[in-house]
């Protein structure tokens, strides 16, 4: 059956084949869902200097904050190298999810098999810092 999901990870995976990693030949594609019902897309962007290169995630969160979404309803993350690899968000990634994300917010990514895996923003990110008074 074809849920939000799996169409968060088709779109990542479109995304996922603008990606520049010419350094790690790891390729990654991200889908989010905002409040408003609409999708935001990034890849990964390397760059010759090791530390400027962008994740994925990153750019759809961009992507979504210039278009003047608000939250993050579900978040959709695949790469790999050739095949897809169970791909979850880095460390900053997820702190930067949370940023727009609520106890409904759902990140999906692979497990080994492709299967689509959902996680709260909870599991992902036990005892966050969030901003005092925000
Ligand atoms: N990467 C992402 O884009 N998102 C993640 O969640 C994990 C890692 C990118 C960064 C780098 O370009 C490549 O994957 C290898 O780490």
């Amino acid at each position: 059956m074809k849920t939000p999901e799996t169409d968060l990870i088709d779109a990542a995976r479109r995304a996922r084949e603008q990606a520049h990693a010419p350094y790690s030949g790891f390729r990654v594609g991200a889908a989010l869902l905002d409040e408003s019902g609409r999708v935001h897309v990034g890849c990964n962007v390397e760059n010759a200097a090791f530390p400027a290169g962008t994740c994925a995630e990153t750019g759809a969160i961009s992507a979504m904050v210039a278009a003047g979404g608000k939250r993050i309803v579900a978040i959709a993350a695949v790469g790999g190298r050739q095949a897809l690899e169970s791909c979850t968000p880095c460390g900053g990634c997820r702190q930067r999810i949370l940023e727009f994300a609520d106890e409904a917010t759902r990140i999906v990514v692979l497990d080994d098999d492709a299967e689509p895996l959902s996680y709260s923003m909870a599991e992902l990110l036990p005892a966050s810092f969030r901003f005092p008074g925000r």
